[in-house]
């Protein structure tokens, strides 16, 4: 499925490169002629019957039909481009007002600027809001140990996210404590390892990495990225943990926005919530978007005692709270976008990107 939508795009971005090419050619060939006769050579050689501007609009038939309106358009610009500039050679061949003087003060074509891939944008914004209000963004490693993953987590060997359908699992021997070796399924896997690098609380970190599951359709990639919050000290409640939130939703997202939480089952938190965003475009009061005014943010709660064992922490002296969040849904939500190809992220195609 894939490789056809990919070859598809391959296919249409080569038809582009050689419009592109022509054109290029064509005007450098144009500039040179000096001749009424030579200019209207150069027009035959291009749109005649067997032309090469003529050749290549017949391929067009082959670019899937999805694919064939922006090239349509492209091919379209182009031929006018190329149109306007052979009349105005014609005039000035007429009007012999060619000139070989070249102007070397003239302004230079600007190259092309590129810019962050949006996933960093999202990222370096998540990374400055969260760090004023003292957290430290950290890396993990992505080839990590089930026992990060998984077991210092609190979640027993069959729990369901440890099939190989949800894991990458690498073949590599074992480690008798850490037990196999894994593509990193969540950023998650970061909270014992920052409650062993720190030694001790307080704790405030955002791990934002690459996370890996063996998902790979129009909603799902393969890799994809997270952000992970832990903090620790004594003291920390429930009220820490939504005050949190609602100064994210309102920094990131809009000073008009509210969360509420919801609860819910994670192993590794106790209690767990689900956090909620009110609706962008109808603000909460329900729409044919979000339904009922609320949309799914992210998973929460109070770091479970297990866990902090296992990163040993003493669960009677300190408490926490952690959340996970996906970075390309956050990112989508709040620009009100609706990719249907989530691939398309990745796939590296200028077309897509340039549009952020
Ligand atoms: N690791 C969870 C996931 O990938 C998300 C998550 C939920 C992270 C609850 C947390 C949490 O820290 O408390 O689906």
């Amino acid at each position: 499925m894939f490789d056809k939508i990919y070859y598809v795009v391959e296919k249409a971005t080569n038809m582009e490169k050689e419009l592109n090419e022509l054109e290029n050619m064509s005007l450098v060939e144009l500039a040179k002629l000096k001749s009424d006769k030579d200019v209207n050579a150069l027009y035959l050689k291009l749109f005649g019957q067997n032309g090469n501007f003529t050749k290549l609009l017949k391929k067009l038939k082959e670019i899937p039909q999805s694919e064939r309106p922006i090239i349509g358009i492209l091919a379209n610009k182009i031929k006018k481009n190329l149109e306007e500039k052979i009349s105005k050679q014609k005039k000035l061949v007429a009007n012999n007002q060619l000139s070989d003087w070249l102007d070397v003060t003239a302004p230079g074509t600007p190259p092309k600027l590129g810019h962050l891939h949006i996933v960093s944008q999202t990222i370096s914004e998540v990374t400055r809001i969260f760090e004023r209000i003292g957290f430290t963004r950290r890396r993990y490693p992505e080839i990590e140990w089930e026992w990060y993953s998984f077991d210092s987590l609190n979640m027993p060997v069959n729990h369901p996210a440890r099939d190989d359908f949800e894991t990458f699992f690498i073949d590599l021997p074992p480690n008798l404590k850490m037990g196999k070796v894994v593509l990193s399924p969540h950023t998650s896997s970061g909270q014992v390892r920052e409650m062993e690098r720190a030694g001790k609380p307080p704790i405030r970190m955002i791990n934002i990495a690459k996370c890996y599951r063996p998902n790979w359709d129009i909603s799902h990639t393969p890799m994809f990225h997270q952000f992970e919050g832990l903090v620790i000290d004594k003291g920390i409640n429930i009220t820490h943990l939504k005050g949190t939130f609602e100064y994210f939703a309102k920094e990131f997202f809009g000073k008009d926005r509210k969360i509420r939480l919801r609860p819910f089952h994670f192993q590794f938190t106790e209690p767990s919530f689900e956090v909620d965003i009110t609706c962008g475009f109808c603000k909460g009061r329900g729409c044919r978007l979000c339904k009922e005014g609320w949309m799914e943010l992210c998973g929460s709660g109070m770091v479970h005692p297990n866990v902090l064992k296992a990163g040993k922490i003493d669960p009677m002296k300190y408490t926490g709270y952690a959340f996970g969040w996906g970075v390309e849904r956050t990112y989508m939500m709040k620009q009100g976008l609706k990719i249907d190809d989530l691939r398309l992220l990745y796939s590296n195609d200028i077309r897509f990107l340039e549009q952020f």
